[in-house]
């Protein structure tokens, strides 16, 4: 049994007269649900297990499998232990789980559109008469489309998202984690650690309503000349420390080249507690050459960690002049760690949820233009606290990955190179990353050739 884990027995016989409690107003007869088209017409209806009306959370699977055809109840199989372990673990109560689809299809393949499309009223029909409920768990692919419109799990696993069904976390299927155990990653987290922290961040939810980190009384918000002396005069002491400092912009579009866009704010953080914010996008416009003056002495004058550093030094160098000598790039710093996953998965706010306790502070980008002062100033100065958070990090599992050396190399060969390459960048050079890759290709043949 894994460490954490409480062995849970579950007693059928109880979850048996608990889904008798049902509020019964949902259970209509088939004719009322769309089951006269359905493929599955005529199997068990498999449906929740708790009195509708005081469930906290509804957990919502795929379609009920072998075991929870015969019992009648859902997820009481294999995969049904892990999950109803894990919400032990995670000291969740009060919890309904059901399925999208309520009847089993034909080898537990996956239910076709049609087959959700038939049952959709009925887990509607569940949703509202959880009249209480305060979350919905999003296990798996299908649960999360079915929810959130946005079925891919693995980019969505721990996020959460408001819908019109209410709030819904999205996380891995307990089948899933039942096959992946023990495949783990970079960090040595397999599915169920992943698993069973999603539900301990839900848990988290229910008592405190927040999904992420509370940073207000670690921001300082530059809206005055005295700030911006302020913010120079702290950095003037932060600076001999040699610490880091994170830095993020916030912009107008991705396109650096596109001559409307604008930097809406910047964050630099001083080490991991603390940030200062310059809310460009808010300031009186008399205060914009004073602050952009002041961002760029603190840029020139620092160790900088960015994410994704290739944009946001274009940022700093095109639009505050500055001229950037020592940047950590901490998306690079993944790339070394599992440059196996794809480019999605070394986002900023996925890396955040899986290496940080910031929590989902994430919003969309293109919610991204019309935030309000404080959601984009609180936005930004996530974003450069955890960059600086995961640099930490890495750096850590470098270490105790590849020793001295590697970290070595990073800082002699890596960290350099990035930097070349973004001053042959801006002075114009034709830098062709295609041409680069087959170069390394080619190479790594030649040597596998001679070793
Ligand atoms: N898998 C599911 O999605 N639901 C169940 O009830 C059992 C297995």
């Amino acid at each position: 049994m894994r460490k954490g884990f409480i062995a849970v027995k579950t007693d059928v016989k109880k979850l048996r007269n608990r889904s008798m409690l049902r509020s019964g107003t949902h259970q209509k007869s088939v004719r009322s649900f769309g089951c006269s088209e359905c493929p599955l017409k005529g199997r068990r209806v498999v449906e929740g297990t708790a009195a509708l009306a005081t469930v906290d959370v509804v957990v919502v699977g795929e379609a009920p499998g072998k075991t929870e055809e015969e019992l009648g109840i859902p997820f009481v199989g294999k995969s049904g232990q892990v999950l109803r372990e894990v919400l032990k673990y995670a000291q969740l109560e009060n919890v309904y789980i059901t399925n999208v689809v309520k009847c089993r299809p034909d080898r537990n393949e996956t239910p076709t559109p049609l087959m959700i499309k038939c049952c959709k009223s009925r887990l509607e029909d569940e949703l509202r008469h959880a009249v209480n409920k305060k979350l919905i768990v999003a296990c798996g692919d299908i649960a999360t489309e079915w929810l959130t419109k946005h079925g891919e799990v693995t980019q969505n696993r721990g996020f959460f998202r408001d819908t019109e069904y209410g709030k819904v976390m999205i996380t891995f299927h307990p089948v899933y984690v039942l096959r992946s155990l023990n495949v783990t990653d970079v960090l040595g987290n397999d599915p169920l650690n992943y698993f069973s922290h999603d539900f301990r961040r839900a848990k988290e939810f229910l008592t405190t309503r927040k999904v992420c980190k509370d940073i207000t009384e670690r921001v300082q918000v530059v809206k005055t000349s005295e700030d911006v002396q302020n913010m120079l005069d702290s950095f003037s002491v932060f600076s001999q420390t040699g610490e880091v400092c994170g830095v993020d912009f916030e912009t107008s579009s991705l396109d650096m080249f596109d001559p409307q866009m604008y930097v809406s704010s910047v964050a630099i953080t001083q080490g991991k507690e603390k940030v200062w914010c310059v809310p460009f996008k808010f300031l009186e416009p008399s205060l914009v050459e004073v602050a952009s003056r002041a961002v760029q002495k603190v840029l020139d004058t620092n160790n900088l960690v960015m994410h994704n550093a290739n944009f946001d030094m274009l940022v700093a160098h095109m639009k505050f002049g500055c001229c950037l000598k020592s940047v950590d790039d901490t998306m690079i710093m993944y790339y070394l760690l599992d440059g196996s996953r794809g480019h999605s998965s070394k986002r900023l706010k996925r890396l955040a949820m899986d290496w940080t306790d910031y929590g989902d502070y994430g919003v969309e980008y293109d919610e991204l233009l019309g935030l309000s002062e404080a959601r984009l100033i609180d936005y930004n100065c996530k974003d450069a606290l955890v960059t600086v958070e995961l640099r930490e990090k890495f750096l850590h599992v470098m270490q105790s990955a590849w020793g001295e050396s590697m970290i070595n190399g990073y800082n002699n060969v890596v960290k350099p190179a990035q930097l070349l390459l973004f001053w042959a960048t801006v002075n114009g050079m034709k830098v062709d990353v295609a041409y680069g890759i087959q170069l390394l290709k080619d190479l790594q043949g030649k040597i596998k050739v001679i070793g």
